[in-house]
This record gives C-alpha cells, structure tokens and sequence, in this order.
C-alpha cells in the first residue's frame, strides 16, 4: 500500500476528487497518508480534517529560502511517502525535493500544456489567458513535476469546449468538473501501479 502525500494551497476540490474517488479509503495500490498546505488558511485542510487525513503547513515565509525544501523533504520522510500530489498547490518545490522524490511527483495544470503554462500561468490567471487568446478549445494536463516549471512528462489531458460567453469563474470551473477531477485520479492510478511494477509488486 503506497503513501501518498497531496500538496493544497486553496480549496482543495483536486483533494476531494481523490478522496471521492476512494484514495482515502477503498482504492487497493495507495492511500492519501498526509495532506501538506502552504497556507493555513487553505480550505483542503479542512477537508483532509473531515476524512481524519493528518495535515501539516509548511509555509514558505516560515522557511526562508533552502530551509523550505529541506523541510519538505522531512515531512515527507517522516511519513514515509512513496507519491506526491501537486493539487491546486501554488509553491515552487526546488530541485532538493525535485531530485529527492525523481518521478515521484505529479501536477495538475488547468490547460493543455504547453499551452498557456510555465511561471506566472496558475488558478485564473490561466483561463483569463485562455479567453484573451480566443482559443476555442482548452483543458487539463497533469504531468510529472522536475526542475523545469510545467516541464515533465505529460501523463494525461483532457480537452474542454471553451464557450462564447464564458467568464474566467464559468471555464475554471468547466475545466474543473469536466477535465481535472476526472484526469487527477486517473494519473494516480496511473503512477500507483508504475510505482509498484518498478518495485517488482504485484499490481
Ligand atoms: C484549480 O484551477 C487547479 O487546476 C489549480 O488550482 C485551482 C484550485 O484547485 N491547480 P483546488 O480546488 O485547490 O484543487
């Protein structure tokens, strides 16, 4: 049964659609062990609360500069963790914790990369570039996370209808319910099992 830690920084409806999806419970391969926030004000924290999921904040302003990855890297070491989630997290993990966890993290990016990503290009500020663009289409991508912003294997995406009237609020939340909340368990399935098949497990 792998560990598996997911990363929040808002509200956590990326968690839940794990959580919904047995990831804290019922799913065989692994089992969401730890929520980690960068904010304490962050709403997935009380939805981690609600499942008994241990949370832990570990805020950069807390942590100053090398001092936040060698705290990443021992709260996931202290839970033993075998995956990592990025879920609506807004922090810049380092190459530390990049190197540290290698093919061991993944994120959930709310376009089809590499379209409309990279630094700056997160929460609305991506489907406000979306409509700015008059890109008829968009979508959802998670990806493994290295040292490249956005830059690691794409493992799944799913494209979503952007529609004339659409606001940035309507199309992150068509983006949401019709591609993210969908691809995000699918890709954890997707690295339980590769994780498994690495280590000679049965899956
Ligand atoms: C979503 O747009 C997600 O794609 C992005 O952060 C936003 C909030 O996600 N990464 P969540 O509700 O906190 O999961």
């Amino acid at each position: 049964m792998l560990n598996i830690a997911v990363f929040v920084s808002g509200g956590g409806t990326n968690l839940q659609a794990l959580i919904d999806r047995g990831f804290a419970g019922s799913y065989p391969h692994g089992r969401i062990t730890l929520v980690v926030s960068s904010s304490y004000k962050a709403y997935a924290i009380e939805r981690a609360k609600g499942q008994g999921i241990p949370y832990e904040v570990v805020a950069r302003k807390e942590h100053p500069g090398e001092a936040f990855d060698k705290r990443i890297i021992e709260v996931l070491k202290n839970h033993s963790i075998d995956l990592v989630v990025l879920a609506g997290y807004l922090s810049i993990l380092g190459q530390t914790v990049t190197d540290a966890y290698k093919d061991r993290i993944i994120n959930i990016h709310p376009a089809l990369i590499p379209s409309f990503c990279g630094m700056g290009m997160y929460g609305l500020r991506v489907h406000e570039a979306v409509l700015g663009r008059g890109v008829k289409v968009t979508g959802a991508t998670v990806h493994m996370v290295n040292e490249i912003p956005d830059g690691g294997e794409i493992l799944l995406q799913k494209a979503v209808d952007v529609l004339e009237d659409d606001t940035p609020e309507v199309l992150q939340r068509r983006v949401m319910e019709q591609a993210e909340w969908i691809i995000l368990p699918q890709a954890v399935d997707m690295m339980c099992k590769r994780i498994k098949e690495r280590a000679n497990e049965p899956v």
